[in-house]
Order: C-alpha cells, then sequence, then structure tokens
C-alpha cells in the first residue's frame, strides 16, 4: 500500500551537461511507468538542465539541501521557493553528510524541514547513526532524538508529504550494507514513533527509505522488509544502468 520510492542522490557530481545526460537516459528508459516513484536529486548547479531533460517522464526531481529562510543574507545557500521555480518537488534534509562535515543540528534541520513542508516540498529527513553510536549500543537512542527533533511541529495538514530515510553511517558510501534484519528492525522503531509526530492513520502510510550501499545485487531483499518503502541511492544512482537496475528490482518487489 505503501508504493516504492527510488531516489537517486548525486552528492557533488555531475556537472550541468552531464547531468543531462544521465537524467536523460533514466527518463527514456523510464518513460510514464508509475509501479516505482523515481526521483533524481543533482547538485543545485544542475537542476535546471534535469528538468528539462525529464520533462514529459514521469521522473520527478528533488534537491539536496536548502536553507529554511526564503530569501535574504546567506550566502551560497539556497530556498525552498527557488527549488520549486526550478521544478523541485523533493529536497533531502539532514543527510548524514550534512550533519557531519557542515554541523547542521537537529533544531536547523527541523526549521528546513517545515520550510520545505510550507512551500509544498517533500522532504526526506535523513537519520541514522555512526559506527561509533552502533557499537556503543546507542543506535536507538540517537535515531529516536533525530527523528523525534526533526519532525516537531509538523502541521497535521502537510504530514503526508513527509519522507523518512534511514541511512547508517557506517553504511553510506562504504560498501557495507546493513543486514535487511538490521534495517527493518530500525524502520519499525521508527514507524513505532510516528503515531505521536504525524498521527495514527499517517504513521502507516508514510514511507521511511534505507541508504547505504544499496545495489541492484541487494535492493531486492531490502526493500521486501515490512517498513523498507525505498531507497535512497548515493554510488549506484551516478550510472544509469545501475540505477535503472535497482528500479526494475523495486518494480518487481512491488508486483
Ligand atoms: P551510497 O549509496 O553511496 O552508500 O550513499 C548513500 C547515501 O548517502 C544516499 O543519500
Amino acid at each position: 500500500m505503501r508504493k516504492i520510492l527510488i531516489a537517486g542522490n548525486w552528492k557533488m557530481n555531475k556537472n550541468s551537461a552531464e547531468a543531462s545526460e544521465l537524467a536523460a537516459e533514466i527518463a527514456q528508459t523510464l518513460g510514464r511507468q508509475h509501479e516505482v516513484d523515481v526521483v533524481i536529486c543533482p547538485p543545485f548547479t544542475a537542476l535546471e538542465s534535469a528538468a528539462r531533460a525529464i520533462e514529459n517522464s514521469g521522473v520527478k526531481l528533488g534537491a539536496q539541501n536548502m536553507h529554511p529562510e526564503r530569501s535574504g543574507a546567506y550566502t551560497g545557500e539556497a530556498s525552498a521557493e527557488m527549488l520549486r521555480h526550478l521544478f523541485a518537488t523533493y529536497v533531502i534534509l539532514g543527510h548524514g553528510e550534512r550533519r557531519e562535515y557542515f554541523k547542521e543540528s537537529d533544531e536547523f534541520i527541523n526549521q528546513k524541514v517545515l520550510a520545505a513542508l510550507n512551500s509544498r516540498l517533500k522532504p526526506s529527513l535523513c537519520v541514522g547513526e555512526t559506527l561509533e553510536e552502533r557499537e556503543s549500543g546507542k543506535a536507538f537512542e540517537v535515531v529516536e532524538r533525530q527523528v523525534k527533533a526533526g519532525l516537531a511541529n509538523v502541521p497535521a495538514d502537510l504530514a503526508d508529504l513527509v519522507i523518512i530515510a534511514y541511512e547508517p553511517v557506517w553504511a553510506i558510501g562504504t560498501g557495507k550494507t546493513a543486514t535487511p534484519d538490521q534495517a527493518q528492525e530500525m524502520h519499525q522503531f521508527i514507524r513505532g514513533h510516528l503515531p505521536a509526530l504525524l498521527g495514527e492513520a499517517q504513521a502507516q502510510r508514510t514511507r521511511i527509505l534505507y541508504g547505504g550501499s544499496m545495489k541492484p545485487a541487494n535492493a531486492r531483499e531490502l526493500l521486501r522488509q515490512d517498513d523498507i518503502d525505498g531507497g535512497l541511492i548515493g554510488g549506484a544512482s551516478l550510472e544509469g544502468r545501475t540505477f535503472l537496475q535497482i528500479v526494475e528490482a523495486a518494480a518487481e518487489v512491488s508486483r
């Protein structure tokens, strides 16, 4: 009942010409298929060319970050309205790399989530523990804090736009994936907190994506878990063929 969502996070890769080429390959192959929701998230500088390349397809566009203010003296930043103007409908927020390298706090991420919702962008709130936190038995505590803080004060009428991505930091770009059981356990735990944050009915409808070294070889098994509703793909989304194989795996699981 929750439609699988496969999103490619291109991170700081692809200039606008390369993005256009990759986006066109994905859009042409998928056309208007509707079994799986597919989103690509190029860097800011390639949103416009990617948007053009996916026009007339079912592929949707997302950004990788945004600033919570609408406009102003925030050098180097972009607002929700600016992203919407480039046809983005999704935005990744609170990615592990933003938390680690740019010291983004849960409170700041929450402001972004609320601003995204206010502009009707679908925020994909990323949460996940570090290796140290997992090894010291703190994974659940950390993820609970990130989910509760990130989704504080979400208005009930916008709750259906929210997406969550569980990305254990130790699995990002490392080739180490959480086992399907480990991931399912955390996804179920996250869903358990959603009634209080988003409402009882919405809790069952909210998609929780898994991210961290997802690839064609492990996608099926992860996506078959009850509470895993999609994938946020980094490295494996940079090559059309590989990304499309993951979309195909997702379509198979949905049938
Ligand atoms: P990898 O798929 O490269 O591990 O990256 C995952 C990720 O960070 C997606 O947001």
